[in-house]
């Protein structure tokens, strides 16, 4: 995969040398390009801001700096031997985008180029997203219900969540199917607890059937307490569950903990007035 990221702090993407994305570039499994916006602007105090129309606080990112940055990352990838046939795919960072999920994150490690365009300010002048727009794939996305200073954070977020998705990233591909909202039998779940050597610690044991070699019953344990641990932590998402993935154990212990099936088969909170 290649990306490339349009940012007025480039070493605020250093984090990209180290740990995973830093070996899967070393290995050549990720390329990563970072530019400097200022790059592209023609005055002497290399402006990439003004004031916005209809006047306001805050000021706003100017497209022409924008548009010609990404020309030439564009021209850049065409001529890169393994991007010259692929369409770019640009994210921008947004906290008005749509909510970055493990679903987008697989999404986005499908494609072979992703360009980033984090803002500052109160973000990028919206013709540069519209002009894009009519000729990528162009993705506005949030990372949480709040607002950063820039879209940096962000990209480092959403870099770090795709790379560990591409083949050979991870030591073991399996590691990522059992995440939580893995895509499958996890996506509306969260991992319950994990527990390794010593078998004691500070007088703390660890759950009896992790010992028992009995792979059945601890995948079973383990569903058991991913779905205690949704309901407790994420209770919205144990509401979307869909019925039909759902087995009589599964059923069993959200029952247990006050759960009950409304008339379309989806579960309701504890207390709430769904109709059985
Ligand atoms: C100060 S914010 C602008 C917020 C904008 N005025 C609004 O209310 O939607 C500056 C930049 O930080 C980035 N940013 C802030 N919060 C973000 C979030 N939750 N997810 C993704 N990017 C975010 C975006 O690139 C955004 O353009």
């Amino acid at each position: 995969m290649r990306i490339d990221v349009v940012t007025i702090f480039p070493e605020y993407l250093e984090p990209l040398n180290v740990s995973l994305v830093g070996k899967a570039r070393a290995r050549g499994q990720l390329l990563v390009e970072v530019h400097n916006l200022r790059d592209w602007t023609h005055d002497r105090h290399n402006t990439v801001d003004d004031t916005p129309y209809g006047g306001g606080p805050g000021m706003v990112m100017k497209p022409d700096p924008w548009g010609e940055a990404l020309d030439r990352v564009e021209a850049r990838g065409r001529a890169d031997e393994r991007t010259a046939t692929a369409d770019p795919v640009l994210v921008v960072p947004a906290p008005s985008g749509r909510p970055f999920t493990q679903a987008l994150a697989v999404e986005l490690s499908e494609k072979p180029w992703l360009v980033f365009a984090p803002a500052r300010y109160e973000g990028i002048d919206r013709r540069v997203i519209d002009e894009y727009a009519g000729r990528w794939e162009v993705h506005e996305v949030s990372i949480g219900d709040y607002v950063l200073a820039g879209g940096e954070a962000a990209v480092l977020v959403i870099t770090e969540a795709v790379a560990r998705l591409l083949p050979g990233v991870l030591g073991n591909a399996e590691s990522h199917r059992d995440d939580s909202f893995a895509p499958g039998a996890m996506a509306d779940l969260l991992e319950g607890p994990v527990y390794t050597k010593p078998p004691e610690w500070r007088g703390r044991g660890i759950p009896e059937v992790l010992l028992s070699g009995h792979h059945g019953r601890i995948a079973r344990w383990r569903r058991d307490e991913a779905f205690r641990r949704t309901a407790a932590h994420r209770p919205d998402l144990i509401e979307r569950c869909d019925p039909a993935a759902l087995d009589k154990h599964d059923r069993a212990v959200l029952a247990e903990l006050g759960w009950r099936p409304g008339p379309d088969g989806r579960f309701g909170r504890p207390g709430s007035d769904v109709e059985e």
